[in-house]
């Protein structure tokens, strides 16, 4: 893979069910693996910038502990007040066992 992709972890490290953090040019990112769909989104809550790692994972969507708003990991998209704005979501790829990001723009153009 070529620049703006990183190598954030390894695809081991990945388990179904459950958002792996990785860190990437000083921002977090939550990677996760939801059948055959792979989601990255960044590791920020847009109604008060809360890390959604505090948070779990409901199929294909985030929940966010602090006020419960739930997030489409495709889309970022909120599904539930409070939060009345989309996350930022990136493109990430499975290659040569690592795991890539792009972490120069989301891919639904926030953040
Ligand atoms: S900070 Fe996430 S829903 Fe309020």
């Amino acid at each position: 893979m070529q620049a703006p992709y990183i190598a954030v972890a390894n695809a081991e490290d990945l388990e179904p069910g459950r958002f792996l953090k990785v860190e990437a040019e000083g921002r977090a990112f939550l990677i996760a693996l939801v059948g055959d769909d792979l989601y990255a989104v960044e590791d920020l809550c847009s109604h008060e910038d809360y890390p959604l790692s505090y948070g779990c994972l409901d199929g294909d969507r985030i929940k966010c502990s602090l006020h419960g708003s739930r997030f489409s990991l495709k889309t970022g998209e909120p599904l539930n007040e409070p939060a009345d704005q989309p996350i930022a979501t990136f493109t990430v790829v499975i290659d040569q066992g690592q795991i890539w990001l792009d972490p120069s723009r989301a891919t639904n153009a926030v953040g």
